[in-house]
């Protein structure tokens, strides 16, 4: 007997966890240094120019990786007319550039290459073979990435699948419980990762390589190794993993990171809302991620596949011990997942010595031979925190590998009212945190528990509650790392602090900081880079003031290009486009050097923007469209990109652009 009457409700996907009382810094009236302004320093080697070496080796060969291509002559950056902001129904960019829809939702990809059928009666089986659903964080491998990395002809796109609408997925959208096995063996495929082996064809368009061994889908049911000191912990056994070493899948995977090794990272973002515990009293390991207690978002416990592959997210103690059931199968959720592109039967690695959260994306600081790599990672939930991760062993061009992140030290950031801040090592080894769990009545017994319970420990250790931290960016030459934080409407007046300056933030800004050198890496000093808003808005700090050629909300992905144009995309809620004066989601153009901003692209009805990816002559520019048009009902579609038919089930894209004189985009 089924139970039509239930609801998919992907709305919650930001659910405030953080309720500790670590403090928000009160002074916002203190001194506001531009002390990154004009501060651009000596350049610092690129991330591009570094080994490649398979991430589950930690001892392969040495390779010479993919090295970023300056053009030349060098072009005059930001050429480009702003375009408008608009509500129109297409993917928008300047005169002179054009943009065409790439590798849709239920492309074929790989195996038997099922077709995609337009009234979404593809099987599980098939969706398993096709490009994944809500593709987000992305990345291009030159093919080449193990001799020169030059080839802006033929590479991988690798790219995330974060979640899905049912409406668009199924014929008559989810069926009712419990929900049939085959509709969530399709979903769980809807999730993952693609590795699409593209080439440029004689008229110079890249399309999909057909029977290519490097065409790859990772979803949520592929078997992974657990690794760093997670590995063959207690609190990760399983009935599928009794020593704690392996799960299954990856989920939500919203933005991403590549390593300076040439290998792919995937970041599970909103990841609890998978799972269910009915137990009266949870773990915290569950409890302070938001694990619900009712049923996980899309009700795959209560599928029955004859086996525990669905089972599995119901996390309740159900057996005599952790051995015999799931009830820590969401422990082996929230961490970031390294994955070999090309290598197609790789197993992906979750580097728990990354931490363990709502991870949005991960970018690496600038690297130099003989020290330690350093990574950057925000947990975008409301109020939640910054990360940086420090590797133990040296960076050596050489030797790099997946090892320079399974030991290493994990901190978390404190932004000062004076423009300082500071790295709060979440180490078990750190007296002062230790200190202070115990005065909190806290206790952690190994890093491994300390990771495990990330979030619990920055709280202890007093760390700055953000507005929503997203996606990073390196500049490629001074090394200052810039930060979306996208919005958050929870934080009130009195919660106000110099590093999230407004209440009721609903636009969001971007941070940027520069690390103490002098520290050893311990410190660092920030401001302000832009805050988002209606035109006027002005940045004290960078000297912006905003108008209709860049005005914008809820900044989300971003990145730099080699050339040191920062890319911004936008993550507006439904109403936030509705309402605001900002249009559609999209993409803008900075150039910190001299603070010019201008809108480079605007999205479809309804779409994120997000995900985005150069060629290395920077030629061509990969962009992600996510869940575009009107997903109201399973049977119309009034909006409904890319088809544009008026009937077709709108799917989330790739977006390719070039410049129609065959330069660098954005010039
Ligand atoms: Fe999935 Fe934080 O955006
Ligand atoms: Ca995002
Ligand atoms: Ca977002």
């Amino acid at each position: 007997m089924q139970n039509n009457n239930f609801q998919i409700d992907n709305s919650g996907i930001d659910p405030q966890t953080n309720f500790s009382d670590n403090p928000d810094f009160q002074s916002v009236l203190a001194s506001r240094r531009s002390f990154l302004k004009g501060s651009l320093g000596a350049a610092i080697a690129t991330i591009m120019g570094s080994a490649l070496v398979g991430c589950s080796s930690d001892t392969a060969a040495p390779v010479t990786g993919p090295v970023a291509v300056k053009p030349e002559p060098a072009p005059i950056l930001l050429g480009f007319t702003a375009i408008a902001a608009n509500r129109l129904d297409t993917a928008t960019v300047p005169a002179g550039y054009t943009a065409r829809a790439f590798l849709p939702m239920g492309t074929p990809l790989l195996g038997s290459y099922p077709a995609y059928l337009v009234d979404g009666s593809n099987s599980g089986a098939d969706m398993e073979q096709q490009v994944g659903a809500h593709h987000d964080g992305m990345h291009f491998f030159p093919l080449d990435a193990r001799s020169t990395g030059q080839n802006s002809n033929e590479g991988l796109l690798v790219f995330n699948h974060e979640y899905l609408d049912a409406n668009v997925l199924h014929p008559m959208g989810p069926t009712g419980l419990p929900r049939p096995a085959d509709e969530v063996r399709k979903e769980v495929a809807a999730h993952g990762v693609t590795v699409a082996h593209i080439k440029k064809d004689a008229q110079g368009q890249f399309q999909l390589v057909q029977g290519s061994p490097l065409n790859r889908r990772i979803t949520g049911a592929t078997p992974m190794d657990i690794t760093g000191p997670v590995r063959g912990d207690a609190k990760v056994v399983t009935k599928y993993s009794q020593d704690g070493t392996r799960t299954r899948g990856t989920l939500n995977n919203c933005g991403n990171g590549f390593t300076p090794w040439g290998t792919y990272l995937t970041c599970e973002e909103n990841w609890a809302g998978y799972f269910m515990n009915a137990d009266a009293t949870k773990p915290r390991e569950h409890s302070r991620y938001g694990v619900g207690s009712r049923n996980g978002r899309y009700y795959w416990e209560t599928a029955d596949s004859g086996a525990d592959q669905f089972q599995r997210f119901n996390a309740s103690s159900l057996g005599a011990d952790a051995s015999e059931d799931y009830r820590n199968e969401p422990n082996t959720y929230g961490w970031i997942v390294e994955i070999d592109p090309f290598n197609p039967d790789s197993v992906p690695q979750k580097r728990t010595a990354l931490g363990r959260f709502g991870h949005e994306g991960i970018i690496f600081g600038p690297v130099v031979e003989g020290q330690p790599i350093i990574a950057y990672s925000g947990d975008d939930s409301t109020f939640e925190y910054i990360y940086k991760y420090v590797s133990k062993a040296p960076y050596y061009k050489a030797t790099a590998g997946g090892h320079l992140l399974n030991d290493g030290t994990l901190y978390v950031a404190k932004f000062n009212a004076d423009g300082s801040g500071e790295w709060l090592a979440l180490d078990i080894n750190n007296e002062e945190l230790m200190t202070k769990a115990n005065a909190a009545n806290v206790t952690f017994d190994s890093q491994a528990d300390i990771l495990l319970n990330t979030r619990l420990a920055a709280d202890i250790a007093g760390a700055t509650k953000m507005d929503r931290p997203e996606w990073g960016a390196v500049h490629p030459t001074t090394g200052e790392v810039y930060f979306t934080l996208t919005n958050n409407t929870r934080r009130t007046t009195e919660q106000i602090d110099a590093a999230n300056p407004r209440a009721n933030n609903a636009t969001g800004h971007i941070i940027r900081w520069k690390e103490n050198a002098a520290t050893s890496g311990l410190s660092f000093n920030w401001d302000i880079f832009l805050l988002a808003g209606d035109v006027g808005t002005t940045t004290e700090g960078s000297n912006i003031t905003l108008t209709a050629d860049n005005h914008l909300a809820s900044p989300d992905g971003l990145m730099f290009s080699a050339n040191g144009l920062l890319w911004i995309q936008t993550d507006m809620s439904g109403s936030q486009q509705g309402q605001g004066p900002y249009g559609n989601n999209q993409m803008l153009v900075a150039d910190p050097a001299t603070g010019m901003i201008k809108r480079f692209f605007v999205g479809p009805v309804d779409a994120e923007v997000t995900g985005l990816a150069f060629t290395p002559d920077l030629k061509t520019m990969f962009v992600n469209i996510q869940h575009p048009g009107d997903r109201s009902t399973p049977t119309q579609f009034t909006s409904n990109w890319p088809a544009n038919d008026g009937t077709s089930r709108p799917r989330s894209a790739t977006v390719i652009i070039t410049k129609d004189d065959g330069g660098v985009i954005g010039s």
